[in-house]
């Protein structure tokens, strides 16, 4: 397995639109196996194949308190949402250091397949429901400082080109 690097809001290729996965082979394997130890050495909960500049549709996620239940979702889709929503705060390991809160339906169900091709349905509440919905967002080139306002958006990336000036000098 292979630590991946994490590309970091405001590159461009976080707006890349994933193609489907045709077929559950060796390489795909390999890159939810890598992308699954970039997310737990990060500590996230989440993690988008688009965030690793891979443009397929894969992600994995674990939102186990014990951070022991990886979850793989290849070819999500979403058949299913409540229309309840809920607020709650969210961030992301391409935007270090920056929480806001955005609102996302209570629960949705997802159809994917799993790291051995087979198709499943996820029903997710919660964290997870969140978790779901914001990593299918980084698949259509979608990073969750989009639902901000235009000025807290601005401030954010401001921010982060002025951190990763400051992490090339040193
Ligand atoms: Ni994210």
């Amino acid at each position: 397995m292979a630590r991946l690097s994490i590309l970091r809001y405001p590159d461009p290729r976080l707006h890349t639109v994933a193609r489907p996965v045709t077929t559950v082979d060796a390489r795909i394997r390999q890159l939810v196996d890598d992308m699954l130890e970039t997310m737990y050495e990060a500590e996230g909960v989440g993690l988008a194949a688009t965030q690793v500049d891979v443009h397929e549709r894969v992600i994995v996620m674990d939102t186990s308190e014990s951070h022991d239940r990886p979850v793989v979702l290849i070819n999500p889709e979403i058949i299913a949402r409540s229309d309840e929503m809920s607020l709650n705060e969210e961030g992301c390991l391409s935007v270090p250091a920056t929480y806001d809160k955005v609102n996302r339906h209570a629960r949705v169900t997802v159809r994917a397949l799993d790291r051995d091709g087979q198709s499943f349905d996820l029903e997710a509440e919660g964290l997870t429901s969140i978790c779901v919905q914001h990593e299918m967002d980084h698949l259509v080139g979608k990073v969750f400082v989009e639902y901000l306002s235009t000025l807290k958006r601005d401030r954010i990336r401001t921010r982060m080109i002025k951190k990763a000036r400051e992490e090339q000098k040193a």
